[in-house]
């Protein structure tokens, strides 16, 4: 089968939805397949095709694969609040792997077999060497990171079966909103740094709790790799042509490579916005490495993938930008 058409699960989520709009941008037929119970149907243009439909329910895959003859599948639906996959394991296991599960046999039966997984940078736990290459022991501190993993690992078997075709991506902190401000970030609850300091910083939400201050790092917070969601979204664009054959798995990080601390943030965000962020300076959040970067050399050499933003205050300027225009999300 090489129909063109991408099924996109979860395609009315953050990242899902971005990479829609890259689709069609580069000549591809995202259909859209996403329970609403994060995503907004919003955020999806009104001209592609939907399904409002839960990534577990086998039945209706079956008949929309019957219906539109996907090429390829990419999956974003996800759980993915690492402090609530410590609380709610099997919420985590069930969403994101028993369900993946599922979607993978719907495929099979229908004989869709390239599939691109949004995977994370949690997998690594805490990691020994930094920056992060793909090679580096995978052992995740939380189950969120843990749920990733074992997809990941059903997809190599699956590759080894010469079943399916892999490719996925460990995504670091998925940053940022379009640069038209026509989609951005709306998660709620919202626990993302970025997201909940501009808020903090306009007044619409109480001080900003800066969770750990005593990191073994430069200023005492954490440092991670925030990464433009478009550029993430670019990526998956990129690894098309490389998907070809049946049993490969491929494997990439995607990160700016540049580790930006807690405060760092705050202050970015203050340039940004024009308005300092309150901060109350408070205890360590469970499940959180001191430190992740990524080296994202593999996905330029054989992807050719480079981040387009490579600045924090761009990345930020295009989330403030988004807010304004969407004081209230959606
Ligand atoms: N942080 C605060 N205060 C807040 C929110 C966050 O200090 O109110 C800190 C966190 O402790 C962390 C940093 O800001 O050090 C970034 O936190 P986010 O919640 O924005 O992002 P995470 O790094 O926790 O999560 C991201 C992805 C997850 C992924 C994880 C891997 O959103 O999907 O990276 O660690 F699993």
């Amino acid at each position: 089968m090489n129909s063109n058409k991408v099924l996109v699960v979860g395609g009315a989520g953050y990242i899902g939805s971005h990479c829609v709009r890259w689709l069609m941008k580069s000549g591809r037929q995202p259909v859209v397949l996403d329970n609403l119970v994060f995503g907004h149907r919003e955020a999806i243009p009104s001209d592609v095709p939907f399904y409002q439909c839960d990534l577990g329910d086998e039945d209706a895959l079956l008949q929309l694969f019957e219906k539109e003859s996907i090429d390829i599948v990419m999956h974003f639906a996800a759980f993915a609040f690492v402090g609530e996959s410590v609380d709610n394991p099997l919420n985590y296991y069930e969403n994101n792997v028993a369900k993946t599960i599922r979607l993978l046999k719907s495929m099979a039966a229908s004989n869709v077999r390239k599939f691109i997984f949004s995977s994370t940078c949690a997998t690594y736990g805490s990691p020994e060497v930094l920056p992060i290459k793909e090679g580096a022991p995978q052992s995740p501190i939380n189950p969120y990171g843990q749920s990733k993993l074992m997809v990941e690992a059903i997809l190599k078997d699956l590759a080894a079966a010469g079943q399916m075709s892999s490719a996925v991506f460990r995504y670091f902190n998925a940053a940022g909103a379009s640069i038209d401000s026509v989609i951005g970030e709306d998660h709620d609850p919202e626990t993302h740094l970025i997201p909940l300091a501009i808020d903090a910083a306009t007044g619409k939400r109480e001080a900003l709790k800066i969770f750990g201050t005593d990191y073994p790092t430069p200023d005492g917070t954490c440092l991670r790799d925030y990464v433009h969601v478009d550029d993430l979204a670019r990526a998956h664009i990129a690894v098309f042509e490389k998907m070809g054959r049946e049993g490969q798995f491929q494997h990439y990080n995607l990160g700016t490579g540049q580790p930006t601390s807690v405060k760092e943030i705050l202050e970015a965000v203050k340039e940004v916005t024009g308005h300092a962020v309150p901060c109350i300076e408070s205890p360590r959040r469970e499940g959180d490495p001191a430190t992740l970067y990524a080296d994202s050399s593999k996905a330029k050499k054989e992807l050719g993938w480079e981040p387009a933003f490579t600045n924090i205050q761009d990345i930020i300027q295009t989330a403030w930008d988004w807010t304004r225009t969407h004081p209230d999300g959606y």
